[in-house]
């Protein structure tokens, strides 16, 4: 039988091995969401870079850029990280570099995976979906907050897992976690949410038109992003 994990942040990576497996990123608010929505709205592709630095060096080369640190955009970028940002004529079939706190970091550590997917709850059950088509283990590798766990990735990981219950067996407690905190958080998600780090952070950046999006949209987009040769592309 098939193996699922949860990494519950980047920084336990080292404990989970990616090499042989499908490593599918999470960063509801707002990384994932955003990247999903991109590929929705016809974006060419996307280069995801860990430092401020790389994307205003391919900013300076023409690419459409944007910047994210702590919720906030990042002086001199085209765009932060606002899902709504990727729904405008502008980025349709362009090339965006992007960078943001914690998502784009989760991606470039799980490089050495046989494949990075991009999950969220807009397109969760493509993701769902497509795991039980292929016949590889999986790792849910949650982008967390600087290191720390966060509530909503943890509640993604966990719906995932719930999902592929039937198809695939856990062997470590973090998979097991998730699965019982998606389980017993209930139908309101935003209620259940509402006093997490990153939710209240957001909102004091009056940013609560993206949470509601992020959280609320479920299965909005039958897209999954997929990283290729250091780009994310829509899988086709
Ligand atoms: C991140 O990468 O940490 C998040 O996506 C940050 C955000 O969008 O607020």
């Amino acid at each position: 039988m098939k193996n699922i994990d949860v990494c519950l942040t980047p920084d336990l990576l080292d404990l989970y091995p990616v090499e042989g497996k499908i490593v599918v990123i999470v960063d509801i608010l707002r990384a994932t969401s955003c990247m999903t929505a991109a590929f929705a709205n016809e974006v060419k592709e996307i280069i995801p870079v860990s430092t401020v630095e790389e994307c205003k060096a391919l900013q300076q080369k023409g690419y459409l850029a944007a910047a994210e640190r702590n919720g906030e955009k990042v002086e001199g970028f085209d765009f932060g990280n606002s899902p709504f940002s990727y729904m405008t004529e502008t980025v349709k079939e362009k090339s965006i570099a992007m960078t943001t706190t914690n998502g784009t970091v989760a991606i470039n550590k799980s490089k050495t995976a046989d494949q990075v997917i991009i999950g969220s709850f807009l397109n969760k059950q493509a993701i769902i979906g497509y795991l039980v088509s292929q016949n590889k283990d999986v790792l849910v590798l949650c982008a967390g907050w600087k290191g720390r766990v966060n509530l909503e990735d943890t509640l993604f990981a966990g719906a995932v897992v719930d999902a592929l219950q039937n198809e695939f067996e856990c062997h470590h407690d973090s998979a097991m976690m998730a699965q019982v905190l998606y389980q017993n958080a209930g139908e309101d998600r935003l209620k259940f949410l509402s006093n997490c780090s990153h939710f209240k952070r957001l909102n004091r950046l009056n940013i609560q038109k993206d949470i509601d999006f992020c959280l609320m949209e479920d299965d909005k987009y039958d897209v999954i992003p997929v990283l290729k040769g250091g780009k994310l592309v829509a899988l086709s």
